[in-house]
C-alpha cells in the first residue's frame, strides 16, 4: 500500500510555522490518536475530557515527542508535573494505534511497551489522571522538591520548573541527572525569558489558568534558554534546544539533554 499523501497546502503550512515536515500526520491518523489518547479521559469528566483534547490539538510539543523518538519503546518514564497525565494517555494511544499498524510513515518508531510515573502536586489532577488510565501507568501525588524520584531512562518535564524558586531548580535537575545515570534522557520544556513581552504572556496565561482552576501552585523563576542550557551542560547533559510554542503566543523552548552511554568494560 502506498503510504498517504499529505495535502501540499498542509506541507506548505507546517514549513511556514516553522516546523518539521513530520511533525505533520498524515489525517487522520494524527486526529485519532488525539481522540483515543482524550476519550480515555470520560470517566474522568466532561472538564478532563475537553481539556484533553483541546491540549494535545494546539500544545506542538505532544506530536513532536512521539514524530521524533523523543520517548524510546520499552523505556521507563518519568513525567515531573505531569499534570492529567496527558503524556501517559498519548503513549498508550500510540501503543495500541502501533498493534493496528496505524503508524505514520516517516515517524520514528512508535513508543511500544513504556511504563510511566507521573508525579504531580495537584490531588484534583492526579485523580482524573487515575480514572483516565487505571493501573495503565502509576502517579504519585506529591511536590517534586521532595518526593524521591524512580530510576528512569527518560525523564519528561513540561512546563513545570518555573513553579519553584531558583535554588529549588537545580535541586530538581540535580536529582533528576542521578535518577537517570548514563545515557539517560531529559526532555525539558522551559520558557525563554530573553523573549520578554512572549515569556510575561505566558506567564499571565499560567496565572489566570491557575485561578480559574484554583491550583497552588504559581509561576516563581524563569532564566534564558542559554542559562538553563549552560546549567545542563554543567550537570553532564549534552544538550540540543528546539523551539516549540508554533502556533501559540509564547516562548517556549524544548531542551534534550543526554547523558553519556556507560562505558563499556575493556
Ligand atoms: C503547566 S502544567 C503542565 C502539565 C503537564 N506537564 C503538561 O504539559 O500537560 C504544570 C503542572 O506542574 C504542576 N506542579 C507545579 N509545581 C509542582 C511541584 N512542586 N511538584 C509537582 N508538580 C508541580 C502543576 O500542578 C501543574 O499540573
Amino acid at each position: 500500500m502506498s503510504p498517504p499523501v499529505r495535502p501540499e497546502g498542509e506541507r506548505r503550512n507546517a514549513k511556514h510555522r516553522g516546523m518539521a515536515a513530520s511533525d505533520v500526520l498524515p489525517a487522520p491518523t494524527w486526529r485519532e490518536l488525539i481522540e483515543r489518547a482524550s476519550a480515555a479521559y470520560r470517566p474522568a469528566g466532561r472538564y478532563a475530557l475537553h481539556f484533553a483534547r483541546g491540549k494535545l490539538r494546539w500544545d506542538p510539543v505532544f506530536r513532536h515527542l512521539l514524530a521524533h523518538g523523543l520517548i524510546a519503546p520499552r523505556s521507563r518514564v518519568l513525567d515531573i508535573g505531569c499534570g492529567q497525565g496527558l503524556l501517559a494517555s498519548l503513549l498508550e494511544a500510540a501503543d495500541d494505534h502501533a498493534r493496528r499498524g496505524r503508524w505514520p510513515p516517516g515517524w520514528a518508531p512508535p513508543p511500544a511497551g513504556v511504563r510511566l510515573t507521573g508525579i504531580e502536586l495537584s490531588e484534583r489532577d492526579v485523580a482524573r489522571a487515575r480514572d483516565a488510565l487505571g493501573d495503565g501507568a502509576d502517579f504519585v501525588c506529591g511536590d517534586m522538591r521532595s518526593v524521591a524520584f524512580p530510576a528512569a531512562d527518560t525523564v519528561v518535564i513540561l512546563d513545570v520548573l518555573h513553579y519553584v524558586e531558583r535554588r529549588e531548580q537545580d535541586e530538581v535537575l540535580a536529582r533528576v541527572r542521578d535518577a537517570l545515570g548514563a545515557g539517560g534522557t531529559l526532555v525539558l520544556r522551559v520558557g525563554d525569558a530573553a523573549s520578554r513581552r512572549r515569556f510575561a504572556a505566558s506567564h499571565w496565561v499560567d496565572r489566570v489558568v491557575f485561578r480559574l482552576r484554583g491550583c497552588r501552585a504559581r509561576p516563581q523563576a524563569g532564566r534564558p534558554v542559554s542559562d538553563w542550557i549552560a546549567h545542563l551542560v554543567g550537570l553532564g547533559f549534552e544538550v540540543k534546544d528546539r523551539p516549540m510554542s508554533q502556533g501559540t503566543p509564547f516562548a517556549n523552548v524544548l531542551l534534550v539533554g543526554t547523558l553519556a552511554p556507560p562505558r563499556s568494560a575493556s
